[in-house]
């Protein structure tokens, strides 16, 4: 039985994990929340988040923009339950279960108008280069003209840089050192182990396992998403916010 104070405890324990990884995800989350008020000038947008997870990043929206309406997508049966059960009471805020690498999922959101916003966080690299185009596409046929997405990951820079790559890596790496020490926090595959064991969620990740497979990690250069915004109809692309080769990607819709 998942309750929402499980499904809560289970989430802060996912947000500590991440951070594991990422010892700035919270200040990432404040730039890109800061970019979405300053760029939609509205103070009920709606904003999608891609590869949501659990929800932190659409939690943390609704905290920072209350009238803002946010559709989370995902495609994992355990995360999107997690998100569910913690967030059964915001009404506003929406979990969607579709594979963002596969044509047709932005048409099935049925929105009841363009969105103002698409957010995600530490999720596109995951993609394919050939499932992160169609994403793109997609993602363009639900972006209102002037409507911003804003994609926080770790984006390396390619190959004609090799001295750059190794260092914005290097900085990466030790903000994590720095930040933990000897006393790293659990580890993605820990996570899930221990998430196998609790009763309350093993039937789901009994699913998961059977669901979906490892993606392959193919769409981790930066070079890769500015071609594929550019080519699905984005204007401007640039970095707005960056910590070694943790980014924080910005394209505006044409
Ligand atoms: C590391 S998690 C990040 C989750 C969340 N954005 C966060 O920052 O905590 C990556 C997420 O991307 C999702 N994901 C990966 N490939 C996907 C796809 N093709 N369609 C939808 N979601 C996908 C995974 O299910 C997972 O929830």
């Amino acid at each position: 039985m998942l309750t929402t104070t499980v499904a809560q405890a289970w989430i802060s324990r996912w947000d500590r994990q991440q951070e594991g990884y990422l010892p700035d995800r919270e200040e990432r989350f404040t730039a890109l929340i800061d970019a979405v008020e300053a760029g939609t000038d509205r103070p009920d947008p709606l904003v999608l988040d891609l590869g949501c997870g659990p929800g932190s990043l659409a939690a943390r929206v609704l905290d920072r923009l209350p009238k803002a309406t946010v559709v989370a997508i995902d495609t994992d049966p355990l995360l999107l339950a997690l998100g569910r059960g913690a967030h059964s009471g915001r009404p506003e805020l929406r979990f969607a279960d579709h594979d963002l690498g596969t044509p047709g999922w932005a048409a099935a959101l049925d929105l009841d108008r363009p969105a103002d916003a698409a957010v995600s966080t530490t999720a596109l690299h995951w993609l394919p280069e050939t499932a992160l185009r169609t994403a793109y596409g997609e993602l363009a046929s639900v972006l209102r003209p002037g409507g911003l997405f804003l994609n926080g990951d770790h984006l390396d820079v390619d190959d004609s840089t090799p001295q750059l790559h190794r260092l914005e890596r290097a900085l990466a790496e030790r903000a994590t050192r720095r930040r933990f020490g000897d006393d790293a926090p659990e580890d993605w595959r820990q996570w899930w182990n221990a998430a196998a064991a609790d009763p309350a969620l093993a039937e789901l990740v009994a699913i998961r396992a059977d669901a979906t497979g490892h993606h392959g990690s193919e769409s981790a250069h930066l070079a890769v998403h500015t071609v594929a915004l550019r080519d699905a109809g984005f204007g401007e692309v640039g970095t707005l916010w960056q910590n070694g080769n943790n980014r924080l990607l910005c394209a505006i819709r044409a």
